[in-house]
């Protein structure tokens, strides 16, 4: 029974991974601030916890904030993997880093394979990039699982967001021309686990299948949940002034993955079982 051990793990995408893995798998699962990724003695830490394979999906994910606090951010994104990573090394585990699809520039209508070139346009998005380079250059033994638009029953996340204002306004305005792959975060911690079964190490984009822009996700959404007949406005991404901007077609493409055979399914199906598990349909 390997032991895995998971950062992060009070996060949207930890809570679906300790769900994912806890049958079949010794867990030791890591939150702040006992365990807190920034701090160098984490790789001690992480020797000392012996476990086969740590996946890491502790992050500073406040894409805005990270504008005012780089430093931060960095340390959290960067620096923390590359200390998971040292301790990985030390210990001989198997290490999954979380990145995201902001890693690329997102130009319009580009589809972005595995190993394209990344370029960051924002605070988060360096960090993101740098905590991949990071890891990379402690270990071999090293799996980059990148993300997109992730959401999970409970989290703070667009469909929640949406689903507030709706209450709230009695109508939506959303940004239509930024696009993306909604992807809920149990069919990623289902493919990781189909990956480490695999142990070819490299880098994934595991993501829903298909892309959405940010109005069509709220229309299928407000669809899902019966109040289909509440207004709706599409605005441009410059309307909703935000402190980044983010990258307006980072839409990833699951090409290695799907190579052994790992597919997630369809993003509207998907946004189906979490609105059943959100709202208890
Ligand atoms: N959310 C998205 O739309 C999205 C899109 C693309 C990629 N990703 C990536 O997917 C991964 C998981 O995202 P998520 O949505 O699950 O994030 P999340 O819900 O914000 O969870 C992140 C977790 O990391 C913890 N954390 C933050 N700083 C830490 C530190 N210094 N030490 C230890 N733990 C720390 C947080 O703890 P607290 O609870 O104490 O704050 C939180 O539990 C991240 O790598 C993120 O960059 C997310």
């Amino acid at each position: 029974m390997p032991h895995i051990l998971i950062t992060g793990a009070n996060g949207q995408l930890g809570r679906a991974l300790v769900a994912q893995f806890a049958s079949a798998n010794r867990l030791t699962c890591w939150t702040r601030p006992g365990h807190d990724i920034a701090e160098p003695a984490i790789a001690s830490a992480v020797a000392e916890a012996d476990p086969d394979i740590v996946i890491n999906a502790a992050a500073w994910t406040n894409v805005d904030g990270a504008e005012k606090a780089p430093e931060d951010a960095f340390a959290v994104n960067a620096l923390g993997p590359k200390y998971l990573a040292e301790g990985c090394a030390r210990c001989g585990a198997d290490f999954v880093q979380i990145s995201t699809n902001e890693v690329f520039a997102g130009e319009a209508g580009r589809h972005y394979r595995e190993y394209e070139q990344v370029s960051p346009g924002s605070a988060y998005a360096r960090s993101k990039a740098a905590g991949e380079l990071a890891v990379a250059a402690c270990l071999d033994r090293l799996y980059i699982v990148r993300v997109a638009w992730l959401y999970a029953p409970g989290g703070i996340n667009f469909p929640a967001k949406i689903s507030a204002a709706a209450d709230r306004l009695g109508a939506l305005r959303v940004v239509s021309d930024e696009f993306g792959n909604p992807t809920y975060a149990p069919d990623v911690a289902a493919a990781v686990a189909r990956m480490l079964e695999n142990r070819r190490f490299g880098i994934y984009h595991f993501v829903n299948d298909g892309c959405a822009s940010r109005y069509e996700w709220a229309v299928e959404l407000m669809r899902l949940i019966g109040r289909e007949s509440l207004p709706i406005t599409s605005i441009a991404a410059h309307e909703w002034p935000r402190p980044t901007m983010p990258p307006p077609h980072a839409v990833l493409i699951n090409q290695a993955g799907a190579a052994l055979g790992i597919t997630l399914r369809d993003w509207r199906e998907a946004l189906a079982d979490y609105v059943r598990a959100q709202y208890r349909h």
